[in-house]
């Protein structure tokens, strides 16, 4: 015999046949919630098709009225598509949407709904007109539930729904709280439905807390069609959108941001923006030509060490993964001879940028040896390569346009793993094979 009902965590979502006063899932105590199975009708079952015989439905885009986000989108919003917007609270996510939100309601006939679950009319109305995002077609809603979120919907007939947020949202028929996984889960799938049934684009803002809560918007990433994150420190001003989730295009795109006083600002060159203020003449610094999705952007690692009083000295690193900076310490001690066992290191990348390419490996390298050995590196110098355990250089991809923006942003040299060959774009490519060879050249001054 079929159940009738499961229990489900209302804390991490456990989904158990019998009840437990304790979940077995998160350990959580009373937590576990009687929900009726959904009932499953056998007329709207799907049939197999032949893949050759289907056609694809037209895919309409329509622009977000910035150009970085139509780009990190891959040509635009589509429509129909459910769309997650991440990111910690106050990084300006309502502001990015609800700039989109006026510049679609402004270039698009039909309107734009602003749900706000966190702020009153009143206080949208306020940042709408900070923004100059008054467009007679942008309306706005304050509210929650999701049963009355969805007939306004249908109501009128929207081109382009923001659910600000979606840990605000819940659906009375569930019995626990907003901002809890199954409340959140379940308001995403309503909100999916309706989106591929009326053919609207509909963006869920989700808070990331740094604590990193479970019930967050990581849980409905694969009910969405495209995932963006919103990230930046909030001490600089500058913020970057990445899509490591997209139906429609390429994943880990990035597009750069400004924030300003009146709203989010689209930067065309971040690597200007990245290498401002660049100390000269000063060892432990180094530019790194990174991929930030489809185009290249150079940004600085710095590297300071110290003589270490600590039995394990300390390894610090901002803007670079942590456990990269204890292996590289490791590899340039062994294949490199650099002595780093006695060393604190502490690495970061200016302007708040984080750099996760491996390419940016001999840029972290090249930063450490610098500071160690108190040499400064030419600062029209740039290098790009992942480093081996063995030492040894590894190609990185689209090396070509790496030296061409290198070029553009008026680098003069760059160093490369061995098999790179090209001596255009105005730039002098020097290639090695190992990470002691790229310091070496990186530090000679010649
Ligand atoms: P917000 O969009 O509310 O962040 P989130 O929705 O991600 O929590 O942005 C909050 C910060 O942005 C706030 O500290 C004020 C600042 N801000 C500006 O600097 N300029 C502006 O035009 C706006 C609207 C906000
Ligand atoms: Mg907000």
């Amino acid at each position: 015999m079929r159940l009738k009902t499961r229990f489900v965590c209302r804390a991490c979502g456990y989904d158990a046949a019998k009840w437990f006063g304790r979940c077995p899932g998160c350990g959580e105590w009373n937590t576990m919630m009687e929900q009726e199975r959904p009932k499953v009708s056998t007329e709207s079952l799907a049939l197999p098709q032949s893949v050759a015989a289907l056609e694809l439905p037209p895919e309409v885009r329509f622009s977000s009225g910035l150009a970085e986000l139509d780009r990190v989108l891959g040509g635009g919003i589509v429509a129909g598509s459910l769309l997650l917007l991440g990111g910690e609270p106050g990084i300006g996510k309502s502001t990015l949407m609800l700039q989109v939100a006026n510049a679609v309601a402004q270039s698009q006939s039909e309107p734009v709904l602003y749900v706000s679950g966190e702020e009153s009319v009143t206080q949208v109305l306020l940042r709408a007109q900070r923004l100059q995002a008054v467009s007679p077609r942008l309306l706005a809603l304050a509210e929650t539930n999701i049963l009355h979120i969805t007939e306004q919907i249908k109501a009128c007939q929207p081109r382009l729904v923001v659910m600000d947020s979606i840990q605000t949202m819940f659906d009375p028929s569930f019995d626990s709280p907003p901002g809890g996984i199954t409340q959140i889960r379940q308001t995403a799938l309503q909100l999916q439905r309706l989106a591929k049934e009326q053919g609207l684009a509909i963006v869920l803002v989700g808070h990331i807390t740094k604590s990193g809560d479970i019930a967050g918007p990581k849980v409905i990433e694969h009910q969405t069609d495209v995932v963006l994150y919103f990230t930046g420190e909030s001490f600089y001003t500058h913020r970057v959108l990445r899509s490591t989730k997209n139906r429609f295009g390429a994943s880990n795109e990035v597009g750069v941001f400004e924030m300003t006083a009146q709203g989010l600002k689209e930067v065309s060159n971040p690597s200007g923006m990245f290498l401002t203020a660049r100390p000269q003449g000063v060892a432990g610094t180094v530019a790194v030509a990174i991929l930030g999705g489809s185009r290249v952007l150079l940004a600085e690692v710095q590297a300071l060490t110290m003589f270490s009083h600590l039995a394990a000295p300390r390894r610090l690193a901002t803007g670079l993964d942590q456990r990269r900076l204890v292996v590289m310490a490791a590899v340039l001690e062994k294949r490199a001879g650099i002595r780093l066992s006695d060393q604190d290191i502490y690495l970061k990348v200016a302007g708040g940028m984080r750099l996760d390419e491996p390419a940016a490996d001999l840029g972290m390298a090249v930063a450490v040896a610098s500071s160690v050995r108190g040499t400064p590196v030419d600062c029209r110098l740039a290098v790009a390569g992942e480093v081996g355990l063995a030492g040894e250089l590894r190609p990185v991809g689209r090396a070509k346009e790496r030296t061409r923006e290198a070029a553009r942003q008026g680098f003069t040299r760059m160093i490369l793993p061995k098999g790179f060959d090209c001596r255009t774009n105005g730039l002098e490519v020097i290639t090695a094979k190992t990470v002691k060879e790229a310091i070496d050249i990186a530090l000679s001054q010649d």
